[in-house]
């Protein structure tokens, strides 16, 4: 855009704002978050809601019908996907009487004052392990006719989320295809049904589980959306900013392959853990708040992927809260946006305002995510002065070292560890990690940051930027 010599700054910066603006919003996608419930400490089903208002959260995907939770986002405008279980399958799949009931008690009970605006029936059936992979298609389809039975077809898609797994070669991207034992079985069946149904495929994508086991090959930028070189597809000469949007058009290709060019796609479930075990390389706090916020402000900006520019990405963030009762390594539990307590894991902007609040927010600028520190994550650091130090908790070390180094600080060592008792000031995030450092640090500055004060056998090391957990402040000499 241009404008003549004499327009007025003010009118130029105002046209500029609206033009942005305007950009953001003609082609954004869609930002969801993902409301898992396997935990026993999370706050009630209206508190949850109330928090997703607050955020000024419009979509949720759940796991199940649970009444309760629908219940309360009654009259929220807040738009459900629900979930058949995949232990439904079978009998979703025998008979439409089994589906009609089930739409009539779990879905007709709440809809439309609960929006609910898709089904997906089972969850990653192809990796189940009770093989209910032959259930899926006409479960789906069972599901569907139920409500078209009752009338309701047209406000609410069916579908099935898919991992990533279900394909066969995702790399590069325009050679994606699926797995050749699924194709014929349930594959063309499914996105038959889509297709006739104006339904979508659901997609599961994970980079960090690419990331994870390709850290050699794979840039943890190119992983984050952070600023990178891009990928070329040599197949197609299409530039890939991301893992993210490569992982995507892998799908994109599979289904291209089969002749399903205009079947779309949202994105049912991605995210990056704020914590992990030692071998689960990268994941960390700031890493998390770099993923997700820069897919985010990725999404909300607009455009699709390099193989569907005009398709816009619609995502579903995975999760909501960090969940204790997941089973598997530590990043399972530790997804999360928020803590059970509701305080945020780390800030990033989830909605467009959010975004232009914030503009340089989450997209690996300095200040709010940096590189990841030398050994593990913890915490947000933020620039401090030149030549002061602080000792932080390795959280790759595991929680025994980590509790012995809390335990050694507090207890021999002397460090002051008041501020980390219930209700002081540095109790909240209260996690081994924050705790742990904020020990270890106490002991580090008592001992003037003499060298080998911040070992503690592997569980601790230095670092030139100023720890943040929560608001608690760490104190440093010099
Ligand atoms: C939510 O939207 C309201 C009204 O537009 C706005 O005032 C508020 O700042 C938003 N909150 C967040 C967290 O974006
Ligand atoms: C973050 O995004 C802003 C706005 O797009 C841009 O000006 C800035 O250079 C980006 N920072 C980094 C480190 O990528």
């Amino acid at each position: 855009m241009e404008f003549s010599k004499h327009t007025p700054h003010s009118l130029c910066a105002f046209l500029f704002i609206f033009s942005s603006l305007q950009s953001i919003l003609s082609d954004s996608g869609t930002v969801g978050i993902n409301y898992g419930r396997v935990a026993d400490n999370l706050p009630s089903p209206p508190q949850v809601v109330k928090l997703l208002k607050a955020q000024n959260v419009t979509k949720v995907k759940l796991y199940d019908t649970d009444s309760a939770v629908l219940s309360a986002f009654s009259g929220s405008g807040i738009s459900l996907t629900v979930a058949l279980p995949n232990e439904q399958l079978s009998s979703a799949a025998a008979s439409q009487s089994f589906t009609d009931k089930w739409v009539q008690s779990n879905i007709l009970t709440h809809h439309p004052k609960t929006l609910i605006e898709a089904i997906a029936v089972g969850n990653e059936v192809f990796a189940d392990t009770k093989n209910t992979t032959p259930f899926l298609v006409p479960a789906m389809k069972n599901v569907h006719a139920s409500l078209v039975k009752y009338d309701v077809a047209s406000s609410i898609k069916v579908s099935s989320p898919v991992a990533l797994s279900a394909l066969q070669t995702s790399y590069p991207s325009s050679s994606g295809s699926f797995k050749t034992e699924l194709i014929e079985p349930v594959i063309k069946p499914m996105l038959s049904f889509l297709k006739q149904t104006g339904s979508y495929l659901m997609v599961n994508a994970y980079p960090f589980f690419a990331y994870i086991a390709n850290t050699d090959t794979i840039s943890l930028d190119y992983a984050l959306l952070r600023n990178n070189d891009g990928n070329k597809d040599t197949n197609n000469g299409l530039v890939y900013k991301s893992l993210f949007e490569a992982q995507i058009d892998a799908v994109f290709a599979a289904m291209n392959a089969l002749g399903f060019n205009d079947v779309k796609l949202v994105v049912t479930e991605t995210g990056w853990p704020s914590k992990g075990d030692e071998n689960e390389v990268g994941a960390s706090d700031g890493n998390a708040a770099a993923y997700n916020g820069n897919l985010v402000r990725r999404v909300l900006t607009g455009g699709g992927t390099p193989l569907r520019p005009d398709q816009p990405l619609n995502v579903y963030l995975f999760a909501l809260f960090n969940e204790d009762q997941k089973p598997g390594p530590t990043s399972e539990r530790n997804y999360g946006l928020f803590y059970p307590n509701q305080q945020k894991v780390y800030d990033i902007p989830l909605t467009v305002e959010g975004l232009n609040a914030a503009p340089n927010m989450a997209n690996g600028s300095k200040s709010q995510v940096v590189a990841p520190p030398p050994i593990s994550g913890g915490g947000d650091f933020s620039a401090s002065k030149v030549g002061q130090t602080w000792c932080v908790a390795n959280d790759k070390a595991g929680e025994e070292k980590l509790q012995d180094a809390l335990d050694y600080a507090c207890g021999e060592g002397g460090a002051d560890c008041r501020p980390i008792q219930p209700g002081a000031t540095c109790y909240n995030p209260n996690t081994l990690e924050a705790h742990a450092s904020y020990a270890i640090n106490s002991y580090y500055q008592k001992k003037s940051r003499g060298s080998g004060t911040c070992d503690f056998g592997g569980a601790a090391y230095v670092v030139t930027q100023s720890p943040k957990f929560g608001s608690c402040e760490f104190p440093t000499g010099n």
